[in-house]
């Protein structure tokens, strides 16, 4: 089915106040009116004709479209000359490798309307508010030099970096990568800027330092994470481009996958429980989640297992393949020491999440919403509600099955290549506003491109490299930046989602208070 949504969406323009709300269909209004057959007809047809074909041809590659393939084997019409720039290595050697200097350097899009991104975008302002009146001083940023992993200069759409000191596996490769994709994807767009990238796990701006009436400015830090009391700038984490550590392809490909495998069992015939699996060591509340796992005594109808990374890694990541775990109807998604990058995969699975409250997000996460995207579980109260969860699930069908295709369809329209780059992109330009200073390629700072990171590298990284790899600039504009939100609406935002947990709680204590009745 050709995606109607999608293609009306396209058509608006540059200048166009229309805002789309993007994943904000009214759970609110779901919960309100909860009866269970009424509310899911128009939710379902929604889901459904939300078009894969649509999906792929912005997320297999911006660069390349499926429809402009297809036109061309039909030869009915002239293919269009789309020059793609390939991975040009010259030279084994690191040290010889050049820089290609033929690479478009303005971007001039043949279409020129552009769509308003998703809701989430507007955190980028919630994250900029602290240098909004004041703007950031060369000395403030420099702040973190100590803690920083790295420093990006961005300088004539040139990327120059300083590192500072070697994060965990190659975390600041990988997000370097992805800076320069974004930069071969919008030649010209990136505006000149400095800035200081932090790649550990846990947020590290605390709110707190920066109160009161000595407060001084907090010094901006971008990272991949961020929690209720901190003020780190948060930027798309590297697995968005693979995470060959662990053997996950780019994102592009690993939602490919496991959209197919997923498509092989419905909803209805996977298995009724819910599934975890991980490493359950790297967080209290992981090792916590272990205590739901089934006993003879006591089924909490969740089914755990621990993923033994280094063994895995050892029989290659046979047992760990993401797109085979589609096989329950529930998924548990729970954070690791900080973040986890899982939440995108557990959620593309079509399963319905049931997410262990997160106490950090990531850029995205913060736009979605409870019982619209996925089942919420107390952190201090797991097992109890897991076990409702999947008991209620496994009575009410269409429901739970419609929350599971709420999470993936959020991602399908909110998380493809094209909006991570949007969102980088409109993040830079943002933050670029507010930097008083001129910005400057630091001694000992050096420049990269595409051929000096890939072609003298190997294997399952340089794999994912070729996969990522922007071949030309993007066909459209970026999506158009969404205003702030006023502070009563943002107040609303948060309340919708509370309201929704609230009554689920509602419905779990009535759910207890009946088995207590029967026994
Ligand atoms: C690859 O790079 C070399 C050296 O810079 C250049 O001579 C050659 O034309 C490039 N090839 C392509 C296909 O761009
Ligand atoms: C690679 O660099 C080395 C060292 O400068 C040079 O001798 C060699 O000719 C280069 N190879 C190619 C294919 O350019
Ligand atoms: C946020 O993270 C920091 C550690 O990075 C931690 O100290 C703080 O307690 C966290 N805040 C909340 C609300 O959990
Ligand atoms: C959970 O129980 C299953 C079945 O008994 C077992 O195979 C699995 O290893 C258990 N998981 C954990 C984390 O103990
Ligand atoms: C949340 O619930 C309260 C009390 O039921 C209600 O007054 C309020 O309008 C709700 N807010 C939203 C955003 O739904």
């Amino acid at each position: 089915m050709e995606d109607e949504e999608e293609r009306s969406r396209r058509k608006i323009g540059p200048g166009s106040h229309e805002v789309r709300r993007h994943g904000s269909s009214n759970s609110s209004r779901l919960l309100k009116s909860w009866t269970p057959a009424a509310i899911f007809a128009s939710f379902v047809t929604i889901i459904f004709c939300g078009s894969v074909v649509s999906w792929l041809d912005i997320f297999i590659f911006p660069g390349v479209s499926l429809r402009q393939i297809v036109t061309d084997k039909s030869g009915q019409r002239e293919p269009p000359q789309k020059m793609e720039f390939l991975l040009n290595c010259t030279n084994s050697s690191t040290m010889h490798q050049t820089c290609p200097t033929n690479y478009p350097t303005k971007h001039e899009p043949e279409e020129s309307y552009a769509v308003v991104c998703p809701e989430y975008f507007r955190w980028i302002h919630e994250d900029l508010r602290p240098w909004k009146s004041t703007g950031i001083t060369r000395e403030l940023m420099e702040r973190t030099k100590h803690i920083a992993h790295f420093r990006l200069v961005i300088m004539n759409g040139k990327a120059y970096i300083e590192h500072f000191k070697r994060p965990f596996q190659t975390r600041d490769v990988g997000t370097i990568w992805g800076i320069l994709q974004l930069l071969r994807l919008y030649p010209g767009r990136v505006p000149d800027l400095e800035l200081m990238f932090y790649c550990n796990d846990r947020p590290v701006i605390m709110k707190s330092h920066y109160q009161g009436p000595e407060a001084v400015s907090p010094p901006p830090l971008f990272h991949y994470c961020g929690n209720e009391t901190s003020l780190d700038i948060l930027f798309p984490d590297w697995s968005f481009w693979g995470w060959h550590e662990v053997n996950i392809r780019t994102w592009a490909n690993t939602y490919r996958a496991i959209k197919e495998k997923a498509k092989e069992i419905e909803w209805k015939d996977r298995i009724p429980y819910a599934y975890w699996k991980g490493n359950p060591g790297v967080s209290p509340n992981r090792l916590d989640l272990m205590t739901c796992n089934a006993t003879d005594k006591h089924d909490w109808n969740a089914r755990l297992y621990v993923q033994n990374w280094a063994a895995e890694s050892r029989k290659g990541f046979k047992e760990s393949r993401l797109e085979d775990q589609c096989i329950h109807r529930y998924k548990i998604f729970v954070e690791g020491k900080a973040w986890s990058v899982s939440d995108k995969y557990i959620l593309a699975c079509d399963s319905t999440t049931l997410m262990i409250e997160p106490v950090y997000r990531d850029f995205f996460l913060r736009g979605m919403i409870p019982m619209e995207h996925y089942w919420p579980i107390r952190l201090n109260n797991k097992c109890r509600d897991i076990k409702f969860a999947v008991e209620w699930g496994n009575n009410h069908i269409k429901e739970a099955q419609a929350i599971g295709e709420g999470g993936s369809r959020f991602l399908e329209e909110n998380l493809r290549m094209k909006y991570v780059y949007d969102y980088m992109l409109h993040l830079l330009i943002e933050y670029a506003k507010l930097l008083k200073f001129k910005p400057e390629v630091p001694v000992g700072a050096t420049v990269y491109c595409t051929e000096t990171m890939a072609c003298p590298i190997s294997g399952p990284f340089r794999t994912n490299m070729e996969d990522s790899m922007v071949k030309s600039p993007s066909k459209s504009l970026p999506c158009t930046l969404p205003p702030p939100y006023d502070p009563r609406e943002l107040q609303v935002f948060m309340e919708r989602k509370r309201n929704n947990t609230r009554l689920l709680e509602m419905w779990e204590a009535e759910y207890w208070n009946n088995l207590n009745r029967k026994q």
